[in-house]
């Protein structure tokens, strides 16, 4: 089986430079669609998620090039309307072209998501959103499928502040007749960059970044060029490695400002963090206790939870986290526990006791970010931690292992003898 294989402990140093945000270029890849033309989205990650997301919109009649962090995607006059259940299933952030595909043709089938590996996992906000919007939407046992002669401005308020939703919304909203406010709209970064460059593509939008943004819709959009913003997720990721393995890190290609809260913590937790432009600094200091609460941005990221759940379990005195978006995303605690944290789970609270030390062990990614946060773990840990399922991380870090190494860690991908196996 393949994993990751990491021998600690380390004490990380050195400059790293991270690629586009995984979470915008997704969305964009999908955009590109509400133009017929050539669009060229720059800066991409390398990943397994956006080589999916392209046979995606492949399968929807966009020709696709890719060069270097180039994706260059032709957009035919006639596009196609259903994505089968092969595509959606390894990707579900497909469901993002639910919104630019009704918009481009009036009707949409998309193969059921289902669930995945964080838990529940609803489109009901997305589907409320695109009825309100005149769509006529029927879910199916097995796929979802909206139809509309032509999408109307609405007045949406969304019951959580959910990145999909107000993504979809966004896209379904500015080909649509009149007007549509998204209240309660999702904040992150990334759907900045969404609105960024649908507004290059001849888009009237305004508030996208606050929790409420109107769309005016526009009768037809043409193609646009665009870079993907810096993954904050990627520089929180190495920050946090930084501060966890007593390190000296530098990361270029994120905005500071879209890590505030993890910066803060950070230094709440003892390290030295210095911000320029687009790179962050991070000195690690003695580690101590802080409390975490995931919510939607500017709130912590879930998507760092992991990472800094791992950070708390070696800083000295107990902190309390909270995961609020994921009810799957503590499972990671049960493979912290086998290499020697000290995590005690209560519902959707964990309190960590640190700072206990880390003994390598076989542990297993139960999603993306858990392991990349086991991989850090084996940077801490004493002798040889092997990651298996590294698929997970695959999907968001092109290659986490050489990352690494670049810092001075001793981790490799490998293929490993499965235990139990003759
Ligand atoms: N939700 C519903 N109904 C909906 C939509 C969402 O109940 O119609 C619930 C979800 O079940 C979840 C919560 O709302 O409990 C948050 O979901 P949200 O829609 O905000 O997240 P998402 O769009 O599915 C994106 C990222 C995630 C990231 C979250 C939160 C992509 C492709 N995925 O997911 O990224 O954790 O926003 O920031 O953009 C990752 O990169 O590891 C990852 C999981």
């Amino acid at each position: 089986m393949d994993a990751f294989c990491v021998r600690g402990p380390v004490r990380l140093s050195g400059e790293l430079d991270v690629a586009g945000a995984k979470n915008s270029a997704l969305k964009l890849l999908a955009a590109a669609l509400l133009a017929p033309g050539t669009s060229v989205v720059r800066n991409v990650p390398a990943i397994a998620d956006m080589r999916a997301m392209r046979d995606v919109i492949s399968h929807l009649g966009a020709a696709v090039t890719i060069r270097g962090d180039q994706y260059r995607i032709e957009v035919p006059d006639d596009l196609g309307h259903e994505t089968p259940a092969h595509l959606v299933r390894s990707l579900r952030a497909s469901i993002c072209v639910l919104g630019p595909v009704l918009a481009r043709t009036g009707r949409v089938h998309l193969a059921q998501p289902g669930g995945c590996n964080l838990g529940h996992r609803g489109i009901d906000m997305h589907l409320a959103g695109l009825e309100a919007m005149g769509a006529h939407v029927r879910v199916l046992d097995e796929a979802v499928e909206a139809e509309c002669d032509q999408l109307v401005g609405a007045d949406i308020e969304l019951p959580f502040a959910s990145v999909g939703a107000t993504e979809n919304l966004l896209m379904a909203a500015v080909m649509a007749r009149g007007t549509t406010t998204i209240a309660n709209a999702a904040r992150e970064p990334e759907i900045a960059d969404l609105a960024t460059f649908l507004r290059a593509m001849g888009a009237e939008i305004t508030g996208a970044g606050t929790d409420t943004i109107t769309v005016r819709g526009v009768p037809e959009l043409g193609p646009t060029d665009h870079a993907v913003v810096g993954d904050r997720i990627l520089g929180g990721t190495f920050a946090a490695a930084a501060a966890v393995t007593g390190g000296d890190v530098i990361v270029h290609g994120v905005d500071p400002a879209h890590l505030r809260l993890p910066l803060a913590k950070l230094r709440a937790a003892g390290a030295e963090v210095t911000e320029s432009d687009d790179a962050i600094a991070v000195r690690a200091g003695q580690l101590r206790a802080t409390d975490l609460v995931t919510l939607p941005y500017p709130g912590f990221p879930t998507d760092l939870q992991p990472q800094f759940m791992l950070l708390l379990s070696q800083a000295r005195g107990s902190s309390l986290v909270t995961e609020n978006v994921f009810d799957g995303r503590l499972a990671v605690t049960a493979e912290l526990q086998r290499m020697g944290a000290d995590l005690e789970v209560s519902g959707h609270h964990v309190v960590v006791r640190g700072s206990s030390p880390l003994r390598g062990a076989q542990v297993r990614a139960t999603d993306l970010r858990a392991g990349a946060a086991l991989v850090l773990a084996g940077l801490v840990a004493q002798g040889e931690t092997v990651v298996t399922d590294p698929w997970h991380v695959d999907r968001g870090y092109a290659d986490l292992a050489a990352d690494l190494r670049q810092l001075g860690a001793d981790v490799r991908r490998t293929h490993v003898q499965a235990v139990g196996a003759a």
